[in-house]
């Protein structure tokens, strides 16, 4: 044990370690948050979906034809296999959709005919869209929704999702939603999807990785764990008892805090404004803004902790009719762009991600037989 060299020791949870160079994206405590340079909201006030998609993995925005290709691209590898929904059908209707998904997408690996790492990420990226919009109605024995071709990536995902027809403003919030959720620098999934990468597995292998470390309520799972305690709290006139409660027990409040922003997250101080524009223009009761608000207000006032981008998606997926259990796949939707363009800086720079851990057990035990433990 002497001659081990001596390790460089980092914080618990690697908080403010940085383990790579990336081009991708950066987020900072001040709420900055940048997509290849530009500002979150540059690209939610101006920016479509797809070109957001095609400027994550590659670096620029694409000219006309180049996005009109990558669209092309996306459209038509979109079918899924009937066996693939097959898989997700045996589950049984008490899966729960993430799983679900990430038991199909693990299943491509070995049912997706793609020979080239493009051809399987664009693969990936489309049809996860398609999984993510049947991985609750498929394992409860409906039969699986269809793409339709004509409609863009967001459109289709959200009418893929609820079979509604949504005005053009909510159609608009939902693209800028999947915005908000395609990239996000060293995240927990993210972080997940270059390990994998670095040993040289493909897409598929990386994605369903990405997907089991996004289910927990710490990282994607925080979405569907906001929606449950807005509706369990219900009246804003309950907010303050709750959270105080919730922290009295030492209980997180989900859909608070971040590893990064300290002071704001920039995508739900956006997604705040789309709600409240949500009910206005229905002309609807404002309760669940309110609602938010409340618990917003409290966790400041106690804690000084700001809401996170899940916390305002969840309530905006309710308006738009999203049954609460497909909030973290629709995430998972928007992600695989984002984990894709990680998976190849990983690659065109790799180096295996084999950390080190320093043991601190004991070191002078001897077997004994189990007659005499
Ligand atoms: C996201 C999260 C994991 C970041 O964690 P982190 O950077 O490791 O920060 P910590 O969990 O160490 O939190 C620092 C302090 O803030 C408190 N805190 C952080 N988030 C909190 C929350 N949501 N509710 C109550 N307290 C919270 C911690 O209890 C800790 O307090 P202490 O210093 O008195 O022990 C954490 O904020 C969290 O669990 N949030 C709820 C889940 C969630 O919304 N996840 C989605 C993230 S985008």
């Amino acid at each position: 044990m002497s001659n081990v060299p001596q390790h460089l020791r980092v914080p618990k949870g690697l908080a403010g370690v940085s383990v790579t160079d990336t081009k991708i994206s950066t987020s900072e405590a001040d709420g900055t948050l940048l997509y290849r340079g530009y500002a979150i909201s540059d690209l939610a006030a101006n920016a479509g979906f797809e070109e957001t998609a095609f400027l994550v993995l590659n670096g620029s925005f694409p000219g006309k034809e180049e996005l009109e290709a990558f669209t092309q691209e996306l459209r038509k590898r979109a079918p899924v296999q009937d066996k693939v929904f097959g898989i997700m059908r045996e589950l049984g209707k008490t899966a729960h959709p993430i799983d679900a998904l990430r038991t199909a997408v693990s299943s491509l690996g070995s049912t997706d005919r793609e020979e080239t790492i493009d051809g399987k990420q664009f693969s990936l990226e489309s049809k996860m869209s398609v999984l993510a919009a049947n991985c609750y109605r498929v394992p409860r024995g409906e039969r699986p929704t269809e793409p339709d071709h004509e409609q863009k990536f967001s459109d289709n995902l959200l009418h893929m999702l609820t079979k509604k027809e949504r005005s053009d403003y909510e159609r608009w919030v939902f693209e800028r939603v999947l915005i908000f959720y395609m990239e996000h620098d060293m995240n927990a999934s993210t972080f997940t999807v270059r390990v994998v990468a670095s040993t040289l597995a493909d897409p598929y292998a990386a994605a369903t990785a990405g997907l089991a470390a996004l289910k927990g309520p710490l990282h994607g799972g925080a979405n569907e764990e906001a929606m449950k305690m807005l509706l369990e709290i219900g009246e804003p006139s309950k907010a303050a008892g709750y959270v105080e409660r919730a922290l009295r027990e030492g209980k997180k409040v989900i859909g608070f805090g971040h590893r990064v922003y300290k002071d704001f997250d920039p995508r739900a101080r956006l997604c705040k404004e789309y709600l409240k524009e949500i009910l206005a223009k229905r002309g609807e009761d404002d309760r669940l803004y309110r609602l938010c608000d409340a618990i917003e207000n409290e966790m400041w006032e106690r804690k000084r902790i700001p809401p996170n981008l899940d916390y305002y998606a969840a309530p905006i997926f309710y308006l738009l009719g999203i049954e609460v259990p497909l909030y973290t796949p629709i995430f998972a939707a928007s992600r695989t762009f984002g984990w894709m363009a990680h998976y190849n800086e990983q690659v065109e720079d790799n180096k295996l991600i084999r950390p080190d851990a320093t043991y601190v057990g004991p070191s002078d035990l001897k077997y004994a037989p189990v007659e005499r433990r």
